[in-house]
Formats: C-alpha cells, sequence, structure tokens
C-alpha cells in the first residue's frame, strides 16, 4: 500500500500546488526509521516493538511514495516474543548492503532489566531479494541500535552500538568492534564513547565531535507540533543531494496519538560535517524541493480479505503461537478465538493496522452467523494501544437474556490483578449476527467515538474517548479486530466469527508548525 501526504497549500486569495515533499514521510506509527539507497531505490526500516510481522521494510523509488514490501521477521520461529511487555520486542532496525545481500541488524528486547542483569540482545538476519530471511545470528556485545559498516578500502566489517562500558557501572556510550557477519564474534575494538555524530579516517578512530551537533532538536520549542526529533540516519540521492531520515512526533494539543512517525530533514555538509534542516527546527509547513507531489487525503481504503492471505499491513500482537485467523472462501477473515484478550501479554486472535491520520474513520462489517454467542464469547474493533491502554466496541452474548448485547470496554493504564475492564452493555433483539453489521471508530484530533450501524444507516455513537485515554508509548494507535472467550475457551461448536471488509475514510488534517491550545 502507498502511503502519502497532503500537499496543498492554502494561501490568502488563491490554492498553490507546491512540488515538494511535506512531512511525514511515512505515517502512523513507525519509529526509528533507518534509510539506505541502493543505486536508484530507497529502502527505509523501522522498529516493530511488540507486532508480528516485525520490522516492516518500505521502498520507494521517489522519496515521496513508500510502499511497505516486506517483513524481516515473518517467520514465528526466528525472534520469538512471548510475554513481552508494552514498549518491549523488537527496536532499532537498520539496513546495510553489502556485496549484494541485504542485512538487517535489530535488536530483542525481551525482559531487559539492568538490576537483574539481562540486556538487550542484538541480531542480525539476511536476505538476497527482501522477501526470504534467515534465521538470526545473534552478536556477541549487548546493547541497543546496531548498525553495520562494511568498510569498502578493507572489506572489514564493522558492528557499532549503543553500549555499556560493563554491566555493573552502566555508563552508556557509542561502540564499535570489527565482527565477523558468520558467528556474530567480536574482535579487535576500538571503543569510543560519543553521542550525535563523529567522524574518523579510520573506523579504528581516533574520533572527533562534530560541531553542529545536535543535528536535530525540536526540543528546544515545546510549543512546536513536531516534537521528539531523533534518531536521524543519512542517505545521498543519485544525484548527489544528501538527506536523513528520523523519528518525530505531530502533537494535537498535549498528545500525539499516531506515535513517533518516520520523518525526513535535508541534510548539507560543509567543513566534512553535516547540517540538518539549516541547523533549524522542523516545521510542519516546511517542504523540501526534494519530489513530485503527495496527496493527502487519498482515497477511502478497503480490504475485503479476498486474497490468498493477509496483506502486508496487517499485525498480530507478539509472536503467535498458533494460528489464529483464516480467510473465508469468498473473502472475509474468521477469527479463531482463544482465551485471551487485547489485555493479556500474549497473542489473542485479533490483527491490527496502524492508525494513519488523527482525521479518520475505521469501519468494519462484520460476517453474519449462525449462531448466537456466550455471554464470555465477543467479538469486536478495537482502538489499542497497548495491553494496558485500549477501547473496544463490539458483540457478545447478553449476561441476562439469549439476545446480543452490544458492549463498550474501556482499558486505562491497567489490567492488573482485580482489576476488570469498564464495560456496558445493551441489547440489540438480535439472536444472531447479521450480515450488515458495522462497527465503527471515528478519530478526530482530540477525540475519539465507539459506535455502530446496519446496512446504510447513519452511526449511531456509543462512546467518546479523550485522547489521553490512548497515550502514545514508543510505539502509536492501531485500529484492530478481534475476538475472544475472555478467559474462557470459545466452545467448540460455537459461533465462526469474523469480518467481511474493513475500510477507513480520511479527512483532511490541519497541522500548524506550533501547537494550537
Ligand atoms: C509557548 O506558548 C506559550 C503560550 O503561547 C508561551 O507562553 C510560551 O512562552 C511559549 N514557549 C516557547 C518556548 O516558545
Ligand atoms: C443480570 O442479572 C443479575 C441478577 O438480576 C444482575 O445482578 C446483573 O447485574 C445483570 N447483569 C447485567 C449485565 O445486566
Ligand atoms: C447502500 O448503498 C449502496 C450505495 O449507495 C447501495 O449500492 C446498496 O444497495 C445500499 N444497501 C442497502 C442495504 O440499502
Ligand atoms: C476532517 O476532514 C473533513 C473532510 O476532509 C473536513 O471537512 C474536516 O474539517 C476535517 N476536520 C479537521 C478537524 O480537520
Amino acid at each position: 500500500m502507498i502511503l502519502s501526504t497532503i500537499v496543498t497549500v492554502v494561501c490568502a486569495a488563491f490554492t498553490l500546488k507546491v512540488s515538494a515533499l511535506k512531512n511525514p514521510l511515512i505515517r502512523g506509527w513507525n519509529p526509528d526509521p533507518h534509510v539506505l539507497r541502493v543505486e536508484d531505490t530507497y529502502y527505509i526500516a523501522v522498529s516493530s516493538f511488540n507486532v508480528y510481522p516485525g520490522i516492516p521494510i518500505y521502498k520507494s523509488k521517489n522519496l515521496a511514495d513508500w510502499e511497505l514490501v516486506s517483513h524481516a521477521i515473518n517467520r514465528p520461529n526466528q525472534v520469538p516474543l512471548y510475554s513481552s511487555r508494552k514498549d518491549f520486542g523488537i527496536w532499532a532496525p537498520s539496513l546495510t548492503y553489502i556485496d549484494g545481500t541485504f542485512y538487517m541488524t535489530s535488536m530483542s528486547m525481551w525482559g531487559s532489566d539492568a538490576i537483574a542483569r539481562t540486556w538487550p540482545r542484538i541480531f542480525w538476519i539476511t536476505s538476497k531479494d527482501l522477501k526470504t530471511w534467515s534465521d538470526p545470528i545473534w552478536a556477541d556485545p549487548y546493547g541497543i541500535d546496531p548498525h553495520f559498516f562494511h568498510d569498502p578500502a578493507t572489506s572489514k566489517d564493522y558492528l557499532t552500538i549503543m553500549g555499556l562500558n560493563n554491566g555493573y557501572d552502566q555508563a552508556w556510550g557509542i561502540s564499535q568492534c570489527q565482527v565477523d557477519l558468520e558467528s556474530g564474534k567480536c574482535g579487535g575494538t576500538g571503543v569510543t564513547h560519543r553521542a550525535s555524530i563523529a567522524r574518523s579516517k579510520s573506523p579504528e578512530g581516533p574520533w572527533e565531535s562534530s560541531p553542529t551537533n545536535p543535528l536535530v532538536f525540536n526540543g528546544a520549542n515545546t510549543n512546536l507540533t513536531i516534537g521528539n526529533t531523533g534518531h536521524a540516519t543519512f542517505s545521498d540521492t543519485p544525484d548527489g543531494k544528501w538527506f536523513a531520515t528520523l523519528l518525530a512526533k505531530r502533537y494535537v494539543g498535549k498528545h500525539s496519538p499516531l506515535g513517533r512517525e518516520t520523518f525526513f530533514a535535508p541534510v548539507t555538509w560543509k567543513d566534512g560535517w553535516p547540517t540538518m534542516n539549516g541547523g533549524k527546527p522542523l516545521l510542519m509547513s516546511q517542504s523540501f524541493n526534494f519530489t513530485p507531489d503527495q496527496t493527502w487525503p487519498p482515497p477511502p481504503f478497503e480490504d475485503t480479505f479476498s486474497g490468498p492471505d493477509l496483506a502486508t499491513y496487517w499485525y498480530q500482537l507478539r509472536t503467535p503461537y498458533t494460528k489464529n485467523y483464516r480467510l473465508a472462501k469468498g473473502g472475509g477473515v474468521v477469527l479463531i478465538p482463544n482465551v485471551f484478550t487485547l489485555s493479556d501479554r500474549d497473542t489473542p486472535a485479533a490483527i491490527l493496522r496502524k492508525q494513519l491520520s488523527v482525521n479518520m474513520t475505521f469501519t468494519a462489517t462484520l460476517l453474519r452467523t449462525h449462531k448466537s454467542l456466550n455471554e464470555w464469547e465477543s467479538i469486536g474493533i478495537s482502538a489499542y494501544q497497548s495491553e494496558s491502554n485500549h477501547q473496544e466496541v463490539g458483540l457478545r452474548g447478553c449476561a441476562n437474556s439469549t439476545s446480543l448485547c452490544l458492549f463498550t470496554a474501556s482499558t486505562i493504564n491497567g489490567p492488573g490483578p482485580g482489576v476488570r475492564p469498564d464495560t456496558a452493555e445493551t441489547p440489540l433483539n438480535l439472536p444472531t449476527i447479521p450480515k450488515d453489521f458495522q462497527l465503527h471508530i471515528r478519530s478526530e484530533p482530540k477525540l475519539y467515538k465507539l459506535g455502530f450501524s446496519r446496512g446504510n444507516t447513519t452511526v449511531t455513537w456509543v462512546k467518546e474517548i479523550k485522547p489521553d485515554a490512548l497515550p502514545s508509548g514508543f510505539d502509536g494507535a492501531m485500529f484492530g479486530l478481534f475476538a475472544s472467550g475472555n478467559s474462557l475457551p470459545w466452545e467448540w461448536d460455537g459461533a465462526e466469527v469474523g469480518f467481511r471488509k474493513v475500510r477507513e475514510v480520511y479527512g483532511e488534517e490541519r497541522y500548524d508548525d506550533y501547537i494550537r491550545s
């Protein structure tokens, strides 16, 4: 799917179409971007935290249109994430192209805990075509934010990480070692500690810190719409211009529901040192003379689940132990519910998509059923941030009658022992799920709404939620489809439940350079 952005600048008296690149580059939570150019093609890998498949790889020929081409982690046994908590999972990938092979190096945060002395583990996996990926090779040193450098002069390979001096003092700094790509072993190290950017004539040092540091920093003015800038990597274009990709948030008031997105900044060089965006903060109004137009809003998105498999933009939570969905003949996705809910640190029967805009509606049409649901059996949609913060609307068996009930459920800073989701239900007088039943999430800049409708009738909105119910962490909001036995097994001959269609409709966005109160 092509992700693109708005480029229409409205001036007082006329509309001017700008032929240039706008931020964000890749919408929805896509943090820790690492950019790589191979000939005329750009690739960006981003962090995936707790979702599966992991490490999305985007591709572009023009810097404006980014296609999600694959995931480096696409087999459950490559880097399993079981019971990982929010903000953990798989972090900070980088891409390197060495002698016809792509190397994606990243790190797993299973249960990193400096007191217990459990550490982030670095690994890399390889691919020649970006479709088939190897099993991981685990690196010797522990740390975060790994990156390879292949020295064309000597053909030696170096692994650069943010590491610790040792497990006791735990002082963080950039360190680098010569690495064997086959075994993951490090040797012959020249260790150095620097922040931002440092340069050296040789990978062995000595290193000199840049007078232009910090390279990009919107944090000095917290009134700027674009905040949390960082994690930049550089690339050049085939015609010799330089740019960086970085992560940043777009703020609406004090919130940033979409989390950390992939951003762009131009880079210039002077006396061998880089400057990003002319040394100035990034502004929403800026456009960069690098590419043709991006457009926003795009046409509505629709998925009828009629392909041979789920499309690449659907994610599951953590690593699935078993398959918990299947595609129905003739379209639709059937969920195979288990005991787990969105509050469990496990893999419920749920598929989710990243939220792309703060002005959009997510609509899901349910598959009809021939049976009713028990009171513990639920199906619905979720505005989801993590196991601690998510908001649902859906159908379940009513507690005190044989009909179906519409329910809403809210988990805020949960779950914990004895803490149940705040939930409410209304009988619908429906024995089974009809074929035209739809659930909706409406996102506005400062509000989420949950609702339902039948056929072409107008939506009945049943609940409003403030964005602070979905506080972005290391990742941002997603919209998901789920079904659950809510701690009990789904009846073996229970209703077969799922969704026939998902549709998203996007609206204009109005972000100023400074946060509007
Ligand atoms: C941010 O805006 C507020 C209200 O307009 C103002 O008082 C404050 O000085 C601004 N802060 C900065 C860092 O510009
Ligand atoms: C179901 O009925 C019981 C007993 O009358 C009552 O305590 C309970 O609150 C009812 N549950 C719902 C969801 O209405
Ligand atoms: C809903 O509207 C669409 C398009 O306007 C139409 O094709 C369809 O028949 C309508 N469905 C119902 C149930 O009225
Ligand atoms: C959302 O998009 C619609 C349609 O483009 C537009 O009319 C509306 O003003 C937008 N809302 C906001 C808050 O920008």
